[in-house]
């Protein structure tokens, strides 16, 4: 029997857990554990996406919840570390690069645990920010590294990292948008807030870069005016980003910008929907690039670089600089891009996380066999 625990701490950990775990269930021989850190705890951030994406009740829960990025991390460390010492696994599974990634992969191999990483080799090549230092270090100590697009793998290759421990596997969080696809249909969103089909943009912000400080938010929120002449903004807010904002006291400003909805943030169905149907998405998340992507939906990244450049090669995402007429010129260039459907990134199929519970079923058979 391979025992795995799977860990998952933060909003977009969630899609690309729910596959892996599903995946595993075709092998007797697999075992698997989920172990949420708490890192994200409130409703609409975490429990939600648990219903939608039938992701079973986590085994244990850590509840760490917020802090700084040290204590943070220093709390997951502290909790993880007895769940491995109990359970004793061979392996620990971690996804993305959210601060539980970094801390759940060093606590395992502390503990001689071996350490998948899923959605490995991406770079920004910006180490100021944090996701970047958590993919980096969380790589470099890896057993198994499992690649979405092929930057990843170039990039593995030049750090270095042994060939043997990589596989490009394609992207589960993908898997996920697939499978929830037609069941996001039947989202009745756009109808509460009032939109139509292609007469509105989505956007999501919620990075440092964008968010902390009122000089860069100022510069979106021109870009924004000039855009609500255009079209409404429905711009669901993730928790950082609200406090942010009124803690800059920018929060007059913001609410009296007519024709921006600001919900809450959403479940996975009603967001997928929401990109689904939309114009054009204005982002500087990580995992809607590449769902906008496989939507063929156009969509402006409002940072300096990206680590998934397969989406601005193969699918519909460009960058945008943090300067109101850098972000105006990318959406009227995004306004009139027709996506061309025939380019897509290689093995965005639906069959990811398959791939990888493949893998691990191999491993295991090749630990018996040594093992006699
Ligand atoms: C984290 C990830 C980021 C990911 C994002 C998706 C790291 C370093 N960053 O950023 O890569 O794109 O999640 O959402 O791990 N908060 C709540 N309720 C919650 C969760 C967070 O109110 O359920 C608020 C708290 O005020 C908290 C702040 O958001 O202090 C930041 O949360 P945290 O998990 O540290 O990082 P995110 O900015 O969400």
């Amino acid at each position: 029997m391979l025992k795995i625990v799977n860990v998952c701490g933060a909003r977009p950990n969630f899609m690309k857990i729910a596959p892996l775990v599903r995946a595993y269930r075709q092998y007797a021989s697999i075992h698997s554990l989920l172990v949420h850190t708490g890192q994200h705890y409130d409703e609409t951030m975490s429990e939600l996406f648990f219903r939608q994406l039938s992701i079973p009740e986590p085994d244990i829960n850590l509840g760490v919840g917020s802090g700084s990025h040290a204590a943070q991390t220093a709390e997951i460390m502290k909790r993880f570390e007895p769940v491995l010492e109990d359970h004793r696994p061979d392996w620990v599974v971690v996804v993305g690069d959210v601060n539980s990634t970094l801390a759940c992969a060093l606590v395992a191999t502390k503990l001689g645990v071996k350490v998948a990483h899923v959605e490995a080799g991406l770079r920004s090549f910006d180490r100021t920010m944090p996701e970047e230092v958590n993919r980096l270090l969380t790589d470099s100590i890896a057993d198994l590294l499992f690649v979405s697009e092929p930057s990843g793998l170039e990039n593995l290759k030049r750090e270095g990292i042994d060939n043997e421990k990589v596989h490009f596997v394609g992207n589960v969080m993908i898997d996920t948008l697939m499978r929830n696809r037609a069941k996001a249909d039947e989202s009745s969103v756009l109808v509460e807030l009032g939109l139509r089909p292609r007469e509105y943009v989505v956007v999501t912000l919620h990075r440092p870069s964008n968010v902390d400080s009122p000089e860069t938010f100022r510069t979106i929120l021109d870009a924004f005016e000039r855009i609500l002449e255009d079209m409404p903004i429905v711009f669901p807010m993730h928790p950082r980003t609200r406090r942010n904002i009124a803690e800059m006291g920018m929060g007059r400003r913001v609410t009296s910008l007519s024709g921006l909805h600001i919900p809450e943030p959403m479940g996975y169905l009603d967001f997928l929907k929401l990109m689904a149907e939309c114009a054009l998405v204005m982002t500087d998340s990580g995992g809607i690039q590449e769902e906008t992507t496989i939507l063929e939906v156009p969509c402006v990244t409002l940072r300096e670089s990206t680590e998934r450049p397969v989406t601005i090669t193969h699918g519909t995402n460009r960058l945008a600089r943090l300067e109101t007429t850098a972000i105006l010129e990318a959406y009227v260039d995004r306004r009139t891009y027709r996506p061309d459907p025939a380019r897509k990134p290689e093995l965005w199929d639906g069959h990811a996380a398959e791939r990888i519970a493949a893998v691990f079923q191999q491993t295991g058979l090749r630990r018996g066999a040594v093992g006699r």
